[in-house]
């Protein structure tokens, strides 16, 4: 999810690509560079820290040209460093490429070409592409382009130039978006609408497996494979706001909708068969045979992510597990036994509670692996190991994409972990990765829908949203399930809200409920269905009013319910990734329907980086 501008045309290309970068910003801002092409050379100047760092580097000396390209970076291969921010180019500096988006083989090219005699200055999976490009090229960059991405496999846009040809650039779409802008006598092309919206409003989005050369005249549009497209400009009529949130009213909304793409990414490359590999997880056999016990340790949205990883490492793979409160846990005089692996959560990577919490299980003996949306966050600093969650840069105070991408992280460590332990048979670990692979697809039918859960929880926010008590229950994963459900509500409702196991209900909080009192009920684990129907049972006759999130094919929960929000049938493990959606969504209109300011609630921060 980084930010990408180019420019071709008449005018110095650098504040041009400045400019478009700053509008960007809002997608990542790690690092970020320039590549301009200047009397047959590439000049690059980049650097790590946001891009005021860059605009110093060139306002002391910015290069010159009518043709470049800029980045600004939010890290998913590699440490947010100088020699880790794009442009990246070859060795002979002649050729230069921005891309975002995660490169599934790179590790494969890069052996290759190691073994051919490359030799490389940054980590990440871009700088194999411009090796391929040159390696290609034979006086044609699109067809050089061509070559090389004909080799790459994974979900990606990038935009390359060569001094060879200083009035063209060549950009490819696969999953990751771009666009392209047209001016008078000057063509723009960009990961996003707002970087090009000081300079035009006519466009033309690109679409998957697509490939435009562009020069100051216009651009050639066509597939991977050559067939050429015709395709009309169209005219944004979005401001700039609008445009950053991509056409919705709030990031939260924008964030949410993200999520089939975010669960997708988080699988990309790291899902094979049922074998699982983990870039930055480097422990060994012996360790995974000794393993004895799993420490969960996280604050807020990511500690209920953490509450279902507890139940996924204990139900699939017998491994005591303990969740804590980071909070808590750094007070305490834990018990650390040998053999214990701590999984520190953090979207952040930077919440003081979690890295004083991690720090004391790791400084009592046990390893400690990140899980992570940061790459290089004070949280990787010290970690054994890290899962990047790759969910993209979350601008919204109440994580939702974030929390997915957290999930899929424990699932791809309990499959990993239950592989090579021998705790799953063939059998059950075909299962779990089919029904992983399977979620991009249903997360993103389940938000598709025709009337379907957006509008649904829509209409039932309005009905929530001047009540001043909303219960959620559950049972195990559902649980979990609820526990983050109840926080998305309260943190930007504002209303009163609490999650508890559905057993416990009637141990004190039934006597809260009362005619009209709302409860939110998640049940999707068949293990413990009709005892969580006695729950309801219980509170219906309280005469509560009741909302249920249940399985598509479930025909017996309406008759406990007043309304039930669907998800697609998956395995019930992974349950929580399509069960989130609706209350994410549930709480988003709560709040709008309140007229809140939901991106920044009151009181609250993005990441709590003091205790
Ligand atoms: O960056 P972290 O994941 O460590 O942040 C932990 C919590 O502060 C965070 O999850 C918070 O609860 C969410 N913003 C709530 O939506």
């Amino acid at each position: 999810m980084c930010g990408i501008m180019g420019y071709v045309g008449p005018r110095p290309a650098s504040p041009i690509i400045l400019q478009g970068l700053r509008r960007l910003e809002y997608r990542g801002y790690d690092s970020a560079g320039v590549a301009v092409a200047n009397q047959g050379a590439i000049e690059v100047r980049k650097a790590a820290g946001k891009l005021d760092r860059l605009t110093a580097l060139l306002e002391e000396t910015s290069p010159e040209g009518q043709l470049g390209i800029g980045h600004t970076r939010w890290a998913t291969h590699g440490a947010p460093t100088d020699f880790n921010a794009h442009p990246h180019s070859d060795p002979s500096e002649s050729f230069a490429i921005v891309h975002n988006g995660i490169i599934e083989n790179y590790f494969e090219l890069r052996e290759e070409l190691l073994r051919s005699g490359a030799s490389f200055s940054s980590e990440t999976d871009t700088e194999v592409l411009v090796h391929l490009i040159a390696a290609e090229y034979d006086g044609d960059l699109a067809e050089a382009v061509r070559r090389a991405v004909a080799r790459a496999s994974g979900a990606y846009a990038l935009v390359a130039m060569t001094a060879h040809e200083p009035d063209t650039l060549v950009a490819v779409r696969m999953i990751s978006p771009m666009v392209i802008g047209f001016g008078d006598g000057e063509t723009f092309v960009a990961s996003g609408i707002p970087a090009l919206l000081d300079h035009t409003r006519r466009v033309i989005v690109m679409e998957d497996g697509e490939m435009v050369t562009i020069t100051p005249q216009g651009i050639r549009m066509e597939k991977l494979d050559g067939t050429p497209i015709e395709r009309e400009q169209t005219e944004i009529d979005w401001d700039v706001e609008q445009a950053e949130k991509g056409g919705y009213p709030h990031f939260m909304l924008k964030e949410i909708f993200e999520q089939p793409r975010v669960v997708a990414d988080s699988l990309l490359g790291r899902l094979s068969g049922t074998d699982v590999t983990l870039e930055d997880v480097g422990w060994d056999t012996g360790f995974e045979e000794s393993l004895e016990k799993i420490w969960i340790t996280a604050c807020g949205t990511a500690f209920h992510a953490g509450l279902a990883g507890k139940e996924v490492f204990e139900g699939l793979l017998r491994i005591p597990t303990e969740a804590v409160y980071a909070h808590e846990l750094r007070y305490r005089d834990p018990i650390v036994a040998p053999n214990s692996m701590t999984l520190a959560i953090s979207q952040s990577g930077e919440t003081a509670d979690t890295l004083a919490g991690a720090r004391l299980l790791q400084e009592r003996g046990s390893r400690l692996v990140a899980i992570t949306n940061v790459v290089g966050s004070a949280l990787t600093h010290y970690s054994d190991d890290v899962v990047y969650t790759r969910a993209g840069l979350e601008i919204s105070v109440a994580s939702t994409k974030a929390y997915t991408a957290m999930l899929i992280a424990q699932y791809l460590l309990a499959l990993k972990l239950g592989r090579s332990r021998g705790l799953l048979d063939d059998g059950a670990a075909r299962e779990v990765a089919t029904a992983l692979e399977a979620l991009p697809e249903q997360v993103e039918s389940l938000l598709k829908r025709e009337e379907g859960i957006d509008e649904m929880s829509r209409f039932l926010a309005g009905q929530l949203a001047d009540k001043d008590d909303i219960y959620f229950i559950g049972r195990g994963l559902d649980y979990a399930v609820a526990t983050e459900g109840s926080l998305k509500l309260k943190e930007i409702s504002y209303l009163h809200s609490e999650a508890m196991p559905a057993g416990e209900l009637k141990h004190g909080t039934l006597a809260l409920v009362t005619e009209g009192t709302p409860v939110i009920v998640v049940n999707t684990q068949q293990h413990v269905y009709d005892k969580t129907v006695s729950a309801l049972q219980e509170v219906k006759a309280r005469g509560a009013s009741v909302i249920a999130v249940a399985y598509d094919d479930d025909t017996e929960i309406e008759h406990y319910t007043d309304h039930v929000l669907r998800i697609p049938r998956t395995m019930d493990l992974l349950s929580p990734v399509l069960s989130i959606v609706p209350l994410q969504l549930l709480a988003y209109h709560v709040a709008d329907a309140r007229g809140l300011e939901i991106d920044q609630p009151r009181n609250l921060a993005k990441s709590v980086t003091v205790e």
